[in-house]
């Protein structure tokens, strides 16, 4: 008889993938620099040396958010956890929320929200658009609740909602406005000071190429007073000081995502809360010094240039866009499934025969559209044109009536005539 053991090394092989291009929403391919960062070694979380690296994961936060404010760190989870650490740390029962809803991760908001017993109020338009400001502002003006959160870059639909005018009326009334930026954060400009925007909620797993499982947030003194009127140390951990602390408001009910102990762990007192998962610290540093390497400017325009190019060669293979172009997410493109076409097989067989993987979509959009996600490392001319290719092939196969030829062409021309602009530019 075979041994045990013996039997578990035939079952199980070596860990291996296959290669990808992965051209969906989120997660995206890691930078390469990112995986090799994540095989520094481990160091304690109390470590200096690690302290160390994690303040200036903040100092690169701040830059990458495009803010002043002191906090600035990640939550260990993925995006989600940032919206809910942000949500659950200001809202008590009974507290009025508005959530604008133009796609899936708006009612996701609202969710969480209604979760922790607020009192949510909606206000919804079509997928595929996004809110008139003034509109969202006349309704907040009627609703006047304690937050308003929104969604920038909503990429169940590929929009993005433009915030400055009603992060200016949030301050104006005094509500606290919370913004999910995961999917437009290193692939757009987020400007989060100037915008007003009080809670800020980014990704790892998108336009910063980084795998999934922290999601970075920032949020200003506005945030941190109802933080602190609320402060609560884990019992077994806490000192007199801790108990005596005059807490004003009813303590946060979550302790994972408890703010006000997070902040604690990422200030000086390094207060211990959770065991850091390090290897993603090391993780996001890396990814973040990519962005600030490659300058926040360049990196938008990098983004703009690969959607352009897909654009072209999408629209001159003969498909449709779908969604108000104005508001388009620059790093997700959303394609009308033509008519009569089984979108589940064109993808299938993309996956299968050339190894690119796009995305479906939610909701009252599924089967309806597929979205091409071009973020961070990912958003490169070498898999623009591999998609371009490889989807025209698999849309023949499909019966599709393309212009064959046209749309890699029409990419390869808004490529050269970059080139020609930057040489004329020399
Ligand atoms: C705009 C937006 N918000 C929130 C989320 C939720 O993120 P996660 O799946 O990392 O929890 C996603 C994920 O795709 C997203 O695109």
């Amino acid at each position: 008889m075979m041994h045990n053991k013996e039997k578990m090394k035939l079952a199980y092989a070596e860990l291996t993938a296959p290669k990808r291009i992965i051209l969906t929403p989120g997660p995206v391919e890691v930078d390469p620099r990112v995986l090799r960062a994540m095989g520094t070694p481990i160091l304690g979380q109390f470590d200096p040396a690690f302290t160390a690296i994690m303040n200036e994961v903040m100092d690169m936060l701040r830059q990458v958010f495009q803010t002043k404010n002191h906090w600035a760190y990640p939550v260990d989870g993925t995006s989600r956890s940032g919206l809910e650490a942000v949500l659950c740390s200001i809202l008590e029962p009974g507290d009025r929320v508005m959530v604008p809803i133009y796609g899936r991760f708006g009612h996701l908001f609202a969710e969480i929200c209604e979760r922790y017993g607020a009192e949510v109020h909606t206000i919804e338009c079509p997928w595929g658009e996004v809110f008139e400001p003034g509109h969202v502002i006349a309704e907040m003006k009627k609703i006047k609740p304690k937050v308003l959160a929104m969604v920038h870059g909503e990429t169940s639909t590929g929009r993005m909602q433009p915030l400055a005018e009603i992060g200016r009326a949030c301050r104006e009334q005094d509500v606290l406005f919370v913004v999910d930026a995961v999917a437009s954060i290193g692939g757009a400009d987020v400007r989060t000071d100037e915008w007003y925007i009080d809670a800020l909620v980014a990704g790892t797993q998108k336009c910063l190429s980084v795998p999934a499982g922290m999601a970075p947030i920032t949020y200003n003194s506005r945030i941190e007073k109802i933080v602190l009127a609320r402060k609560k140390v884990e019992r077994g951990i806490a000192t007199d000081e801790d108990r005596a602390y005059p807490r004003s408001m009813r303590p946060i009910t979550s302790n994972y995502f408890d703010l006000g102990m997070l902040q604690d762990y990422w200030s000086p007192r390094r207060l211990n809360h959770h065991t850091e998962a390090t290897s993603m610290i090391y993780a996001l540093r890396e990814g973040l010094r990519l962005v600030l390497d490659e300058g926040l400017g360049a990196r938008f325009s990098r983004h703009k240039l690969h959607e352009k190019a897909l654009i072209e060669g999408l629209l001159a293979m003969g498909l449709s866009l779908f969604g108000d172009p104005v508001h388009k997410l620059p790093c997700v493109t959303c394609v009308n499934i033509p008519d009569g076409t089984d979108g589940e097989s064109v993808r299938h067989m993309l996956l299968e025969e050339f190894g690119i993987e796009i995305a479906s979509s939610f909701g009252p959009l599924h089967g309806k559209i597929w979205r091409i996600g071009t973020m961070g490392y990912g958003c490169r001319k070498d898999n623009v044109l591999a998609l371009l290719g490889g989807l025209e092939a698999v849309l023949i196969r499909h019966g599709v009536k393309v212009n064959r030829g046209e749309g890699l062409q029409a990419a390869l021309d808004v490529y050269q005539s970059e080139k020609t602009k930057s040489i004329v530019l020399k």
